[in-house]
């Protein structure tokens, strides 16, 4: 049977091109195999053409004209693995316009324009792919969206950032300081170019809008996703964390009461003995809880060169399929938006941990204790620790508190950060409700 071959141009050569290219060499045969075809990349757009790369390809593949791969003929796929909005959207729709499929790895324009490029590769017949915008190497939109799609979902959480859970990690078991283990992060590739992308959140929060479209079917935008990153969690809290029985993960979480979805990306604190306290490092996990399989987690590593890599193929096999079944001409949405009866309404209820420096003084617990009773907030559990040389005559003093809402919270706060005898609330965690 004569073989044909599927043309792809690569936009990117960085981390997730260079595994992107390595994986097709590498498993050229099983992806022939797999497929009957076989895929070669034809062009590679980067910026810079003198630069030192990690993984070698022929120099006669390289540019730095876009045209050469937007408007070549020859190339059937545009794989997008720039990063950022422009010109990396401006890129995937000039390539729909032009017929070519595309796949990428960018949670930024798809959690931003997803719904448009969908719409446009439905109206271009040709098909769009991002599995590695979700999890790396994780196949979760192709779980959920397939396998998994008869259920109702009531619940999708996870880690879905491997550079936060990487520091976190870093600074849970080797003690180490914030700063030193992001750099470790970028030097291992997980990092994003701009890390505050990551550790403030923003990543995280396209991923979980990717997800909520992909489990829920309705839209909610990352700019309204209430977000909070790690930047202020110190080694003091990860060490109270474990005394209460607890690890600090940065949670994606997203689960439905009846017509509203609620949602947020933000550190928690994650029980010891949960699935979700063991992923380390830039492994990721996503539960999805449907109301047919219950829970299923899927678990793996979410960021780097090869893992990403993978997914990027995976798709691009899927296209290569399409050219072998003679259905290119269609893209099945991995989501269906806009025809789902659910209200977004904000990150809803969570218990809290909170720490704060008073004075060790007779009535002060009490005190505390009636504002938060005030506002409706139970006191869980307490501890008062001594003061130590950096707290000086001041005593942390450790709540969990009950189910609240965070505007309920922080007026309480409010008002105890007005008592004389408060230096300062130290930190506040929401205590994952992760039910299970
Ligand atoms: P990266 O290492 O910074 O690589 C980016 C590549 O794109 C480089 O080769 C760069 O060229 C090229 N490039 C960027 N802007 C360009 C422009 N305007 N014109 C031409 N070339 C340009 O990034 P990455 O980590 O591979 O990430 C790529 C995408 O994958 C992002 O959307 C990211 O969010 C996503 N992703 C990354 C990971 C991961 O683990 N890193 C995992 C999942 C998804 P030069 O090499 O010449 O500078
Ligand atoms: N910067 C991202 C992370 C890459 O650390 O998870 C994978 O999307």
């Amino acid at each position: 049977m004569k073989k044909k071959t599927i043309k792809v141009g690569l936009l990117g050569f960085g981390t997730v091109g260079g595994g992107t290219y390595r994986m097709l060499s590498t498993n050229a045969h099983t992806i022939s195999y797999t497929t009957g075809l076989s895929i070669e990349v034809t062009k590679i757009l980067v910026r810079d053409l003198s630069k030192k790369r990690d993984v070698s390809a022929p120099d006669e593949l390289f540019t730095d004209n876009p045209d050469d791969i937007l408007k070549n003929p020859e190339i059937d796929v545009v794989v997008e693995v720039l990063g950022g909005i422009h010109p990396a959207f401006d890129y995937m729709e000039e390539a729909i316009k032009a017929g070519k499929h595309v796949v990428t790895a960018n949670k930024a324009v798809i959690a931003k324009d997803g719904p448009y490029l969908t719409q446009l590769a439905i109206d271009n017949k040709v098909i769009l792919r991002y599995e590695a915008s979700v999890g790396g190497g994780i196949p979760i939109l192709n779980a959920l969206s397939t396998s998994l799609q008869a259920n109702e979902f009531t619940e999708v959480v996870g880690i879905v950032n491997g550079t936060t859970n990487y520091i976190l990690t870093q600074m849970a078991e080797n003690d180490m300081e914030y700063a030193d283990a992001l750099k470790q992060a970028q030097a291992m590739g997980f990092a994003e170019a701009d890390p505050t992308g990551d550790v403030e959140g923003y990543d995280a929060v396209n991923k979980l809008s990717i997800l909520i479209s992909t489990a829920f079917g309705v839209r909610v935008a990352p700019e309204d996703i209430p977000r909070e990153g790690i930047t202020n969690i110190t080694k003091e809290d990860m060490a109270y964390a474990k005394q209460f029985g607890y690890t600090i993960k940065l949670l994606a979480h997203a689960r439905r009461y009846r017509n509203t979805l609620e949602c947020s990306v933000q550190p928690a604190m994650v029980p010891l003995g949960h699935p979700l306290a063991t992923v380390k490092n830039e492994f990721n996990a996503i539960f999805a809880k449907g109301n047919a399989v219950d829970d299923v987690m899927l678990y793996g590593k979410g960021a780097g060169a090869m893992p990403t890599g993978s997914a990027v193929v995976g798709n691009l096999l899927e296209i290569a399929r399409a050219y072998a079944f003679g259905t290119t001409d269609r893209t099945i949405p991995t989501a269906v938006n806009d025809n789902v009866n659910l209200q977004f309404d904000g990150e809803g209820q969570n218990m809290y941990y909170v720490t704060l420096l008073a004075e060790d003084m007779t009535g002060v617990l009490g005190k505390i204790a009636t504002k938060f009773g005030d506002a409706g907030i139970a006191i869980k559990s307490f501890v008062q620790h001594p003061s130590t040389k950096q707290t000086g005559r001041y005593v942390p003093l450790i709540y969990i508190l009950g189910e609240t809402t965070r505007d309920r919270l922080n007026e309480a706060l409010e008002d105890i950060s007005g008592f004389t005898f408060v230096k300062e609330i130290k930190s506040v965690i929401c205590v994952a409700d992760l039910d299970r």
